[in-house]
């Protein structure tokens, strides 16, 4: 399944998806001219093509991307719209015969997954999935059941190798770098595991709420929302042992690993919050008790990593927005012969995410009084390496290219959802915290002993203020 695609299909171009990414990310493609194949739409409105073009262009002017009219020409060149209700075998037989004499079309279903298995069904029944490959969003199930029943819907018509889900931190270019931080550069690796690292910390804050989709948002909740696919998949990068050999598996297969040595999540040694007028949204029932943020401390047990503290919080209407990873090492001793009287804070490697991704080492130095003061080393990736490729674009051309590195498999999927089934089944109790807070008391208590939560990394990394 690694040959080229001749056509792309999106499932669900109508869609709040479509509008908000997708049409962005094959403008970008053609810019790089990397799309190089029809591209079909399919919905259940009654669209023409112009109009399905009206609405790319519309969905890049509201994104305030500046539009290349050559490279806006080209892309609407390609699109096709073809409408038809889903569950009507006809759509799909309509659909074979557009298609005809293209062998390696992508499918990428922006649908919920409740259709998942019907639209695999209809293309099946249609001929059309013999070196198709299949690009699904999230969510993979709501627990590890479902996890497994979908799993089984899908691997009914289509195999593993041609499933392709999208986790799109997984296209984020300093989750990327991570490996490329870890493992090609001597000066980390060695520090990087148990007689070095105190506690690795991972935060995803997000300043706003879940205005306009609230009836989404309240059937899920934090844990199922960030956790269990994009923070621990950031986890398995960060925990992982160095990969073996090149290919989509190389990867994957460690992150396995991590995954495989992690037990599952204690509900004593996990927070729920939710904010205050959380249950005010529209579409949040009245007395909700869905999680708007959780913190939870995990552990990866293996020689590795034995007895250091994994630490994930996420939550919405927090302080700040910021998703960012920072190791914290160990304390040294006191520094008596440099007149420090107490031990001085533990040296950090952080990598911030999102916005404006970089790395920071904080360091101790010399203050100029008396013992030592906290400074920092800051790289900005824009900075040195330019605006890297979007999530979107990236994973669309990976799959239309058949790479598959970049998408979740499914004994991934599975694995996480083992972890965290046991909040699932006893959630800890839910505790209210302020909007624009750091979240509810608990998480303190919850790094009772070790080091305490640190303030994320907000400045920004270029323009001085470092
Ligand atoms: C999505 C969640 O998967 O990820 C959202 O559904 C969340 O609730 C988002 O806000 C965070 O991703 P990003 O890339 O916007 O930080």
């Amino acid at each position: 399944h690694s040959r080229r695609a001749d056509a792309l299909v999106i499932f669900g171009i109508t869609g709040d998806l479509a509008a908000k990414m997708t049409f962005r990310a094959l403008y970008r493609l053609e810019e790089h001219d990397r799309l190089r194949c029809p591209v079909y739409g399919v919905g259940r409105q009654d669209w023409s093509n112009e109009e399905l073009v009206r609405r790319a262009r519309a969905a890049l002017d509201q994104g305030g991307l500046p539009v290349d009219e050559a490279v806006f020409d080209r892309l609407a060149r390609r699109l096709h719209y073809h409408g038809g209700d889903l569950a009507d075998p006809a759509t799909y037989r309509r659909l074979a015969e557009e298609l005809q004499g293209r062998t390696t079309p992508v499918f990428y279903l922006e649908v919920p997954p409740s259709l998942f298995a019907t639209v695999v069904q209809g293309l099946h029944q249609a001929g059309l999935t013999e070196g198709a490959r299949v690009v699904v969003e999230k969510p993979f199930g709501h627990d590890l059941a479902s996890a497994r029943a979908l799993a089984a819907e899908l691997h009914r018509y289509l195999d593993e190798r041609q499933l392709l889900r999208i986790d799109h931190f997984l296209g984020k270019e300093p989750v990327l770098d991570l490996q490329y931080l870890r493992f090609a550069n001597a000066v980390f690796e060695p520090l990087w595991n148990r007689s070095h690292v105190a506690a690795v910390q991972l935060t995803l804050a997000e300043d706003f709420g879940v205005e306009g989709r609230g009836g989404f948002y309240d059937l899920v909740g934090a844990l199922r929302d960030v956790v269990q696919n994009h923070l621990l998949q950031v986890l398995a990068l960060v925990a992982m042992e160095p990969p073996v050999g090149a290919g989509p598996d190389a990867v994957q297969d460690k992150k396995l690993e991590v995954f495989r040595a992690m037990p599952p999540a204690e509900p004593a040694r996990a927070v729920r919050g939710q904010y205050q007028g959380y249950r005010d949204v529209e579409g949040v029932a009245k007395d909700s008790t869905t999680e708007t943020f959780v913190a939870l401390r995990l552990a990866v047990d293996n020689w590795r990593w034995s007895g250091v503290p994994f630490l994930i919080r996420a939550g919405k209407k927090m302080t700040m927005r910021c998703t960012e990873v920072r190791v914290i090492f160990r304390r040294p001793p006191r520094l008596a012969f440099l007149d420090e009287p107490a031990r001085p804070e533990p040296s950090q490697v952080v990598v911030r995410i999102d916005p404006d991704p970089g790395v920071r080492l904080v360091l101790l130095a010399k203050g100029h009084d008396r013992g030592v003061r906290r400074v920092h080393l800051d790289l900005s990736f824009a900075e040195q390496l330019g605006v890297p490729p979007e999530p979107y674009e990236r994973l669309l051309h990976d799959a239309l290219e058949g790479d598959a590195s970049l998408f979740s498999r499914q004994d991934l999927v599975e694995e996480t959802w083992r972890i965290v089934q046991p909040l699932l089944d006893s959630p800890p109790p839910l505790e209210p915290y302020e909007p624009g807070s750091m979240g509810p008391r608990g998480a303190d208590e919850l790094v009772r002993g070790l080091p305490p939560w640190h303030e994320p990394w907000l400045e920004p990394t270029s323009g001085g203020a470092g």
